[in-house]
């Protein structure tokens, strides 16, 4: 592909995408938008708030508008949630100029760092959740163009990666 003018991040909950995309969007002189916080902005209301009055249905409608829109932001990082790249057909909706990346985090670290408000992770048993959860996804997040591994490297490490990689095309 050539110079991508959009980086959208794929992948599960505590794989550090918000993170990572505030870094490289400071990098590149590029906006970020965070699809969960868009979302509350939009709504007027928590993700939990949203789960909790309307169900995860409704979320996900509120989800696929408000990602539609954020698709169309040009020199912008994307950070989505972790159930936007697991939608069939989500690569396709992408904009030619995008550049798509999975970061693939293992289920133990994705519990270990996912905090507060994950309606999803809120179970007796979160890590077993999370496998479950990532086995039914992991073929979508592959449909990525790129993947880096977040368990092994640091926030700031994975950005410098992508920067690298925009800058190289
Ligand atoms: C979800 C991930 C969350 C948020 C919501 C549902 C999911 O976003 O959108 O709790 O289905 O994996 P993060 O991946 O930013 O935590």
């Amino acid at each position: 592909m050539n110079a991508p003018s959009r980086i959208v991040l794929v992948g599960f909950m505590g794989a550090g995408k918000s993170h990572v995309g505030r870094l490289v969007s400071r990098s590149l002189g590029w906006a970020f938008y965070d699809f969960d916080r868009e979302i509350e902005r939009t709504a007027g209301r928590t993700i939990s708030e949203i789960f909790e009055a309307d169900g995860e249905a409704t979320f996900r409608e509120i989800e696929a508008s408000v990602g539609e829109r954020l698709l169309g932001m040009e020199r912008s990082v994307l950070s989505t949630g972790g159930g936007w790249g697991a939608t069939p057909g989500w690569d396709e909706r992408l904009p030619p100029d995008t550049l798509s990346i999975w970061l693939r985090v293992s289920p133990e670290v994705a519990v270990s760092r996912a905090g507060r408000d994950r309606p999803l992770l809120e179970v007796a048993d979160p890590i077993e959740r999370a496998r479950e959860l990532l086995q039914a996804r992991i073929p979508y997040y592959r449909k990525a163009r790129m993947t880096l591994d977040s368990d092994r490297w640091s926030p700031a490490e994975l950005a410098d990666q992508i920067v690298s990689s925009v800058r190289d095309r």
